[in-house]
């Protein structure tokens, strides 16, 4: 019999503290992603890196996300989310402690690798635990509190290695990030597990003993276990199922929505922010420093304000401003790069597209995409379906980012740019014919309505 009586309070909160401890794991992504940004220079210098061997090293946290994401899905579903995220918060110890104390590149690079597949994990279990522990009305804004985790993560990377920088300490940058993993690592122990997966491995007086813990001891707390159960009657779930006529189309639209996010471009800016600072006239290495932290202070409170719009304006709505307005930054950046001399004001008219594309990302595809994916698949597959989605996300990040500096260099910022808001717009189009709206709606009924052969777009309210 397991011990099941010793979650701390029987609040209709307690959902919050359990979200907020499991959003830890997306200030790791976003520490851990973003602290390579002040680290390399050090590093280049210290090891003397050419500039291929460079890029690995930056790249190799994205091949390692990749695999971790791969895996994650089978791992999430056999081990369940909470011993996944405790496996997790280790290998991120032992990832950051590899890294720390390297003596050569390639201690460093095996480092960074297995940094990343944590990165990679985490970015898939957060999401998918946080949603499955999240009451319908909340979903939106506490699945979201793992992309605001991760915009906090960037900026305390970019804080520190500024910190660090003063005295040449690399080693302490990465270092810093055993904080929010012994976090983690701590926080799960004293977490259940979701109550969806408890109920798809069979125990469900235990299953129901965590329901009622999370959301209290009302008659909804047995409606929504019964609708759990039933959700969990359809036939075990495998790659077959996930590509059956049924189900493909929302496998469409995780994958699409992941690929989207990331050929938008906002990893160019978020690793290279202060390469296109320079590019656009700021010289001084303090302004671009400044002008970055101004782009990580943007992300964090923009995304803020996304929260709660996300479960009272929607998914959509958001979604298509959002978009917008990062399209119209992308001309805008586009044209602000034109021809070789650089005025004032279109340093200005850079600096500040390059703001507004962050936020309307922050508003839309930074949170939307990790949430989507982890709401529209049916529960027998959400584990596979959302890490396919994850892979196509790290996949997609890592071919944009070994492409960005190579296009800039054949086609120009001004075009390179172009070519993001003519992606921009090929987003919009996809979002308007194949996203559905899932505010407010239960994760069975999205499910339901799938099994009932509704189109992907009106899997959600219409
Ligand atoms: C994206 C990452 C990105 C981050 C920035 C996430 O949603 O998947 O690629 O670096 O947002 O906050």
């Amino acid at each position: 019999m397991e011990k099941h009586a010793t979650f701390p309070a029987r609040t209709s909160n307690y959902y919050w503290f359990v979200a907020l401890i499991a959003a830890f794991a997306g200030i790791l992504f976003g520490y851990d992603t973003g602290v390579i940004s002040g680290a390399i220079l050090f590093i280049e210098r210290e090891f003397n890196l050419s500039p291929q061997l460079n890029g690995f090293v930056v790249s190799a946290v994205l091949l390692g996300a990749f695999l971790g994401a791969f895996f994650s899905g089978r791992l999430a579903d056999h081990f369940g989310r909470k011993r996944l995220l405790i496996l997790d918060a280790l290998i991120f110890i032992i990832g950051t402690i590899f890294t720390s104390v390297a003596t050569s590149i390639s201690w460093l690079i095996i480092g960074r690798i297995i940094v990343g597949l944590a990165i990679g994990v985490s970015s898939y279990v957060a999401p998918l635990y946080i949603s499955e522990i999240s009451p319908p009305k909340y979903r939106g804004a506490l699945v979201s509190l793992n992309q605001l985790a991760i915009t906090v993560g960037i900026l305390i990377s970019y804080v520190v290695d500024y910190y660090f920088a003063l005295h040449g300490a690399w080693r302490s940058m990465f270092g810093m990030g055993v904080i929010p993993a012994a976090i983690l690592l701590l926080g799960m122990f004293t977490l259940p597990d979701s109550p969806r997966w408890i109920l798809s491995i069979g125990r469900e007086e235990h299953a129901l003993d965590v329901l009622k813990k999370i959301r209290g001891h009302g008659p909804h707390t047995i409606q929504e276990f019964e609708e759990i159960k039933n959700s969990l009657q359809h036939q075990q779930g495998n790659w077959k199922m996930l590509f059956s006529k049924t189900i493909r189309p929302t496998l469409w639209v995780g994958a699409g929505l992941a690929f989207f996010q990331q050929v938008s471009g906002i990893n160019t800016i978020i690793y290279y922010a202060p390469t296109i600072f320079s590019m656009a006239g700021f010289h001084e290495a303090t302004t671009a420093i400044l002008a970055t932290m101004g782009v990580g202070v943007v992300f964090v409170v923009m995304t803020v304000v996304a929260l709660p719009l996300i479960d009272t304006l929607g998914r959509r709505p958001l979604l298509f401003i959002g978009v917008s307005a990062m399209t119209v930054s992308l001309i805008a950046l586009s044209w602000a790069f034109q021809g070789d001399n650089q005025t004032d004001l279109l340093k200005w008219v850079a600096l500040s597209s390059m703001l507004v594309f962050i936020a309307g990302f922050a508003i839309s595809l930074g949170p939307i995409m990790w949430l989507m994916i982890s709401e529209i698949f049916p529960l027998k597959v959400r584990g596979l379906g959302s890490s396919i989605a994850t892979c196509v996300n790290w996949a997609s990040n890592w071919m944009v980012t070994i492409t960005f500096l190579t296009l800039v260099q054949f086609l120009g910022a001004s075009g390179t740019f172009l070519i993001y808001f003519i992606i921009g717009i090929v987003t919009l189009l996809f979002i308007y014919n194949w996203v559905p709206e899932t505010k407010e709606v239960t994760l069975e009924q999205i499910e339901a309505n799938l099994y009932a052969g509704k189109r992907s777009r009106y899997l959600g309210k219409e």
